[in-house]
């Protein structure tokens, strides 16, 4: 496994997660201002070519697994040319996408065709008006009817990803259990996390320990799976159900110890950690006419300055980020 990609906690990084856009066509209340967000001109986003160049040279250091984020993935207009070039990378297991699910039902067959291994589909609400709350978009059944599609389709396991906020959806926890009751998906509780303009506060997040003791209410033999290290949530299942249900405890439980994770932000930054605005632009090194060699050098460089662990969730809360929609651009601050 190459050095470049490994840091000093001898951490390596086989999972590369890559923004193609910071547009969206949701505005989810946790992930972006109200106003919006200013976008990075075009010019400034990475290329197709340059994605690739980018994804190829990874590759070939060791990483494994691409998922592919935004914004949403979905509308950029060459995300279908891009996962059939990376699906000629040798070395490449799986190309995933996380996505909002408004154009998946249409555009499953093609993604399927290109080479799309796995999805994760994000849903926060069951009850179309809230959902539309939450989002400050229509769109519910477009999303459901995209789920089930994933799963005919035989994607699996279809990912459903669920932010938890106090006030908003805590208690339609039991029915996203109850979701997986006969379908074959795995819904993932996120704990909410702070992030520029969402107005996150410790008392709208519900933690891990919550979550359980509410569903273990109604479930009482909730039983936990074994994970993999590097996996980003804790899985349980009910027993007779064909699905399970996860939890993301980024903030009461971080898992930072076995983060194998960069990323590469749309305007081609490489940021080590998801809670670290120290960001370099692989972009310009891109454009400078760099070797492969020049750009690994200063990746290495980059990866050697990860910390061991995010500063905790009460520092992470007062620190400066990026909305999660722009977690691929440099930072806008006064
Ligand atoms: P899998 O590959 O299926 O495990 O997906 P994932 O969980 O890595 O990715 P996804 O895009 O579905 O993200 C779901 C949630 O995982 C995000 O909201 C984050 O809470 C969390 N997450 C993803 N990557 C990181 C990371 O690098 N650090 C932390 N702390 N959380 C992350
Ligand atoms: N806290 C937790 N999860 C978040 N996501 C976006 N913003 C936040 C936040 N503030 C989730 C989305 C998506 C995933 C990539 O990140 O729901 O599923
Ligand atoms: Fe769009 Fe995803 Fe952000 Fe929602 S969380 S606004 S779907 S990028």
């Amino acid at each position: 496994f190459s050095n470049f990609l490994t840091d000093n906690y001898g951490r390596r990084h086989s999972y590369l997660r890559m923004s193609l856009t910071e547009k969206c066509n949701l505005r989810c209340q946790y992930c972006m201002p109200e106003e919006g967000v200013k976008l990075t001109p075009r010019a400034q986003l990475m290329s197709t070519s340059e994605i690739l160049t980018v994804a190829r040279l990874f590759v070939q250091e060791g990483v494994d697994k691409i998922r592919l984020t935004g914004g949403e993935p979905l509308i950029r207009p060459d995300v279908l040319d891009i996962i059939t070039e990376l699906r000629k990378l040798k070395g490449l297991k799986t190309i995933a996408v996380t996505t909002n699910g408004m154009n998946l039902e249409r555009m499953l067959p093609k993604l399927k065709e290109a080479g799309l291994d796995l999805l994760n589909i994000s849903l926060d609400s069951l009850v179309p008006a809230k959902f539309e709350f939450i989002v400050r978009r229509k769109g519910f059944h477009k999303v459901m009817e995209g789920i089930d599609k994933a799963i005919e389709m035989g994607f699996n396991p279809v990912k459903v990803n669920c932010v938890i906020m106090r006030g908003f959806n805590e208690e339609e926890i039991l029915d996203f259990v109850t979701l997986t009751e006969n379908r074959p998906l795995e819904v993932r509780f996120i704990e909410y996390m702070p992030f520029d303009g969402n107005k996150w506060n410790f008392k709208k997040m519900v933690s891990y320990q919550e979550m359980l003791d509410y569903i273990r209410q109604q479930w009482p033999r909730l039983e936990q799976l074994p994970n993999a290290k590097t996996d980003t949530a804790k899985t349980y299942k009910v027993p007779g159900f064909q699905g399970q249900v996860g939890f993301i405890t980024s903030m009461s439980d971080h898992f930072c110890g076995s983060c194998n994770r960069l990323r590469i932000t749309a305007n081609g930054n490489l940021k080590v950690c998801l809670f670290e605005n120290m960001e370099v632009s692989l972009r310009d090194v891109l454009r400078s006419g760099a070797s492969d060699q020049e750009l690994l050098e200063i990746i290495g460089a980059a990866v050697g300055r990860k910390k061991k662990q995010h500063a905790g969730m009460f520092s992470i809360s007062q620190m400066k980020n990026r909305p999660m929609i722009l977690i691929g651009i440099t930072p806008q601050r006064p």
